[in-house]
């Protein structure tokens, strides 16, 4: 029987967070982070990204670090990729889930990637070919799905938009992984953006991927459980942020998601006590307290 009350959580402590370390953390600490994140038992965590070492140089040591982690049966691990070298590289390290990322706003994209939203999707037909024909499963992030950190407010619209593109690119066999890419959006803004997006996606299969800079990610996750999201993304010790969004802060924190899920009465099959150990790590090695 499908538990209705279940909720899949994705941590992207790894990825979304130490892409965002001033100082690079040495491949030995990531692969520490992830192998405490793999007791806890997530459905998945996303790994590393491979891109350009030159753009991100914080990652460039995505080969190394998945050849180093200890994968648990039933976790999957996710990386995500830009472009077709990425998604080679990916294969190679034998990723998961491959993770295109793209932008509901123009200004965001050409930071972040170097290119229009249009370019963007041109440059993931190669991946999505190659990610189709090993047989992973995809997922397609749209970044700044309430505001862009260059242009402001994005509509709802806009969002609608390039969850298209990204569907009609994948022939609908796609994750989308809304980015709340600036964490300050309010409960109203995020069930606004679902509306829309809901024309073309059911709510249960969207995921929700909130920055928290305003402390307002827990009551966005309230107000998306009740329009029918179930899956969300959060980092352990609140790790995130992107480098081309300034003013961003970390993601929501696992450890808060977990303790207002069980809360309300929703299960996610995720231990808090290795979450709470695996952040440990995470403050370890970025020197900070949890959310700071
Ligand atoms: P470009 O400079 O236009 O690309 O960047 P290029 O094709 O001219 O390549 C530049 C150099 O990078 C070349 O090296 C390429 O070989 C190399 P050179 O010949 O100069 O030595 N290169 C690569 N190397 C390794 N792996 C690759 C790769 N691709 C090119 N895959 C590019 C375009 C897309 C590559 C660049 O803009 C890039 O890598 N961007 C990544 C940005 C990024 O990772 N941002 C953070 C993730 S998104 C995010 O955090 C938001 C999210 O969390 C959701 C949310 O919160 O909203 C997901
Ligand atoms: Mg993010």
């Amino acid at each position: 029987m499908i538990d209705s009350r279940f909720v899949r959580i994705t941590e992207v402590g790894p990825r979304d967070g130490l892409q965002n370390e001033t100082d690079i953390v040495p491949p030995r600490e990531k692969i520490a982070l992830v192998d405490a994140l793999g007791t806890a038992g997530f459905p998945e965590i996303e790994v590393t990204s491979f891109v350009s070492p030159r753009w991100v140089p914080q990652l460039a040591d995505a080969a190394e670090v998945m050849e180093g982690i200890d994968r648990r049966p039933g976790t999957v691990y996710s990386v995500l990729c830009p472009n077709q070298k990425g998604v080679e590289r990916a294969l190679e390290a034998d990723a998961d889930k491959i993770s295109i990322f793209t932008a509901a706003s123009e200004s965001f994209c050409q930071r972040n990637l170097n290119a229009t939203i249009e370019e963007s999707i041109e440059r993931f037909r190669p991946v999505v070919e190659s990610a189709r024909a090993a047989g992973l499963p995809m997922r397609g992030y749209v970044s700044c799905a309430v505001e862009c950190p260059y242009e402001g407010a994005v509509s709802p619209e806009q969002v609608g938009e390039t969850v298209r593109r990204l569907l009609a690119l994948a022939d609908g066999d796609i994750e989308i992984a809304l980015g709340e890419t600036l964490g300050v959006a309010d409960p109203d803004q995020i069930e606004a953006m679902l509306e829309e997006v809901e024309i073309d996606v059911p709510v249960a299969a969207i995921d929700l991927h909130l920055h928290d800079t305003r402390g307002k990610a827990l009551s966005c996750v309230e107000r998306a459980l009740e329009c029918g999201v179930r899956a969300f993304d959060s980092s352990c010790a609140g790790l995130g942020g992107c480098p081309f969004a300034p003013g961003a802060s970390g993601n929501l924190a696992t450890e808060a998601l977990l303790d207002f899920l069980e809360e309300g009465g929703w299960t996610t099959n995720v231990n808090r006590d290795a979450v709470l150990a695996a952040a440990a790590i995470a403050n370890r090695i970025t020197g900070r307290k949890s959310g700071e």
